[in-house]
């Protein structure tokens, strides 16, 4: 599938994901969970805090440090959706897609986002301002379609106004 123009090259991307410092403080976040229970878990957990994002460099500096197979990294960041390998934008914008948003009209603003403003699902704009994720239920039923950027929840979102919405988070 082709990525469009505004979707960044995670390829290029994770080659500028690490650098020496970043190494040591991943050196450093091994070292501390050394041998406590679930420690793969909550190493990756601190270095997606530290990077941002779990790209193939710095799985493979985990591995190395921790001595544990890259594949047992890749099952854990692609198992749990709240690691990615991919880094986001500033602002995440999470659609939600359960079922009483999407009878409400969650897909409207899906499509609205990708065709008027060119934002990809699971895609991050060039300038990484924004990401787009769907959901599944965020709990706010009642006032569907509802849209989540970053912490604020936006209720029963028509897509004539993602526009206006988008514009206040530069
Ligand atoms: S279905 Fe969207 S908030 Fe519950």
């Amino acid at each position: 599938m082709n990525q469009p123009a505004e979707t960044i090259s995670t390829k290029s991307e994770a080659n500028k994901a690490i650098d020496s410092k970043t190494r040591q403080q991943i050196k450093k976040i091994v070292q501390a969970t050394n041998g406590q229970a679930g420690a793969p878990i909550r190493v990756l957990q601190q270095v997606q805090g530290l990077v941002g994002y779990l790209p193939h460099e710095v799985l493979q500096t985990i591995s190395t440090e921790m001595r544990i197979p890259l594949s047992e990294l890749y099952g854990i960041t692609s198992f749990y959706s709240f690691f990615t390998m991919v880094p986001k934008g500033r602002f995440v914008i999470q659609v939600c897609l359960g079922t009483s948003c999407y009878v409400k009209g969650g897909q409207r603003i899906i499509d609205t986002l990708n065709k008027d403003l060119g934002l990809e699902s699971g895609g991050t704009t060039e300038d990484r301002r924004f990401s787009l994720e769907t959901v599944r239920c965020i709990g706010c039923c009642g006032l569907s379609p509802v849209l989540a950027i970053n912490e604020d929840i936006h209720r029963r979102v028509k897509p004539s106004q993602l526009k206006d919405i988008l514009s206040s988070y530069q």
